[in-house]
């Protein structure tokens, strides 16, 4: 009999170690053998620790378990499916998980992550191999033809840098992960990194063959001890397996994977920042061009991915690109894992196709807000993403839908407030994050945010209140034409939405435009 208790933070956070080991200890207490695998989180946080068992009806749930649960558990018979008040039945049948289009997670949860049999046994390395055999042109064309786009938020064509990288030429290349996942409410990188991290590894080695890059490097925030950890168990297993290395899978061809950790800057998310940060200097944002994929890590060519892009491709060699392009609208294909946080009663990873809405999001997973009170504003995109009115929660989930009404995709991070939020509070803080995490290196960031909470200060306090709202708006502008990059650039969105879609919270009547 396997039993299964997440080694995930969120499950870690809500007790998943105490409960293993009363597991254990309840077992060898009762003289029953089992088998305690330590799987990746199913994404559904609010039934964490969520205990599975292995019964010839299929994987049984029950969650959330404390410690003082589980002798009741045993008293039940859960090792052979038992009904007790915790039970939720067979997990995939859980609407949350059965209703989701699991292609990058499909193996979250389920398997053991630093384990290759279980890995191999769902898909794993299908990709590689199927690489190994491509020329490196055909391993880019692959990643065109699906249509991926930068998960990390730009969403850029992946397969655009990839041939920009393949197609300068250098005697080093690199590939950088950029795990610096700092958006507000976001969590699916580290879910990859802790609960399928094979499957990181794979895409970076596709991404090495397809591009000529030797070595990469996973830059993951320091925040995120447990992911660093368990990735540099997988590079460990991998390597020893011959999955990475000198001469992967014998086919002489090599790459080679080293974990780097950030130190908390919000800023080194940002990509030339994460390079200067990656080559042992102080994180400030470069001019651009040179592009990365040009002139990158070290001066040398590197193809810089965020963890779900990379993550992304090995089910894309391995099923092909027109099995992942099938999924979605418009120009957004495939599926986003998306992060439902803040006030939310099921908070968790939903992966889907593009095309699905607010609403479904928000009310057919995340169950309504977890205060019972009307949700008010969603934030989609992190903290420089727009402030979203009810108005705007039936839009299909599409980048260029989302850009026509001025927000974001971003990461996928989708934080909920309910209706006691004050937006003018919220947009007072997108200027103050910015203010706290700008580089520095230019003035309409450096001091528009600095500028920018003043401002919204006065506006709040009702001084000169007309003047001063022309003058925020007056700040956004430069701040989004002028600034560097996406940091200054982009916080003038949560405030400008604030201020267009909450004008009651600013204390002025109508959305007050030039
Ligand atoms: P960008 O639009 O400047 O660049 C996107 C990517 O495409 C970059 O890697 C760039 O080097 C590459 N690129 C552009 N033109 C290219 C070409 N012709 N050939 C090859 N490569 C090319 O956007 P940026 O500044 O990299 O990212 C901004 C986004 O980051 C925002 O939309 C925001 O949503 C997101 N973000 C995500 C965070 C997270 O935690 N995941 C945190 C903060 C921001
Ligand atoms: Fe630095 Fe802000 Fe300018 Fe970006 S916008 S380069 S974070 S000062």
């Amino acid at each position: 009999i396997t039993v299964y208790v997440p080694r995930d933070s969120a499950a870690l956070a809500a007790g998943a170690d105490r409960v293993a080991r009363c597991i254990a200890k309840e077992a060898a207490a009762r003289g029953l053998m089992l088998e305690l695998v330590r799987n990746g989180s199913r994404g559904m946080f609010w039934l964490e620790p969520l205990v599975e068992v292995n019964t010839p009806a299929g994987r049984m749930a029950y969650g959330p378990v404390t410690p003082d649960d589980v002798a009741g558990l045993f008293d039940a018979g859960f090792l052979t499916g038992g009904r007790h008040p915790l039970a939720l039945g067979p997990t995939e049948e859980i609407p949350y998980l059965k209703k989701q289009e699991r292609l990058t997670f499909s193996r979250m949860g389920i398997t053991d992550p630093v384990s290759l049999t279980d890995y191999q046994a769902y898909e794993g390395f299908a990709g590689l191999r199927r690489a190994l055999a491509l020329a490196p042109e055909e391993i880019v064309q692959q990643v065109l033809d699906s249509g991926l786009r930068g998960r990390g938020g730009a969403a850029f064509p992946a397969g655009i840098k990839w041939k920009t990288v393949l197609g300068t030429a250098a005697a080093q290349k690199y590939i950088v992960c950029n795990a610096d996942e700092g958006d507000s409410g976001t969590f699916s990188d580290r879910m990859t990194m802790e609960g399928d991290p094979f499957m990181l590894i794979e895409g970076m080695t596709i991404a090495g063959l397809a591009t000529g890059a030797t070595q990469g490097y996973i830059y993951v925030r320091s925040e995120y001890p447990h992911a660093i950890a368990t990735l540099n168990e997988a590079i460990r297993v991998a390597e020893a397996a011959g999955f990475l290395g000198d001469n992967i899978l014998r086919s002489g061809k090599r790459f080679s994977l080293a974990v780097r950790k950030g130190a908390g800057s919000y800023v080194c998310g940002e990509e030339t920042a994460l390079l200067e940060s990656l080559e042992g200097k102080r994180g400030i944002v470069r001019a651009k061009p040179p592009l990365p994929a040009i002139e990158g890590l070290f001066g040398q060519p590197t193809l810089i991915n965020n963890v779900i892009t990379l993550a992304s491709v090995p089910l894309i060699l391995a099923r092909g690109a027109a099995f992942y392009r099938d999924y979605g609208v418009g120009r957004s294909r495939g599926t986003l894992p998306m992060q439902l946080a803040g006030n939310i009663k099921y908070g968790g990873l939903v992966e889907k196709a593009f095309g699905v809405t607010l609403r479904e999001l928000l009310y057919d997973y995340g169950g309504g807000s977890a205060s019972g009170r009307p949700i008010k504003a969603v934030q989609v995109g992190g903290p420089l993403g727009a402030y979203l009115p009810e108005s705007k929660w039936d839009l299909p989930l599409d980048y260029e839908a989302y850009a026509a009404v001025g927000g974001t995709v971003g990461h996928g991070g989708i934080v909920v407030h309910d209706d006691t939020a004050d937006l003018s509070k919220l947009a007072r803080y997108a200027m103050e994050f910015c203010a706290l995490e700008s580089c520095g290196k230019c003035t309409p960031c450096r001091i528009g945010s600095t500028r920018g909470v003043e401002v919204i200060d006065k506006i709040r306090g009702n001084q000169n209140r007309p003047q001063q709202v022309m003058l925020l708006r007056d700040l956004c502008d430069t701040m989004v034409h002028g600034s560097l990059c996406a940091m200054g650039g982009m916080t003038p969105f949560p405030v400008l939405s604030a201020l267009d879609h909450f004008p009651q919270d600013f204390g002025i009547e109508a959305p007050d435009r030039k």
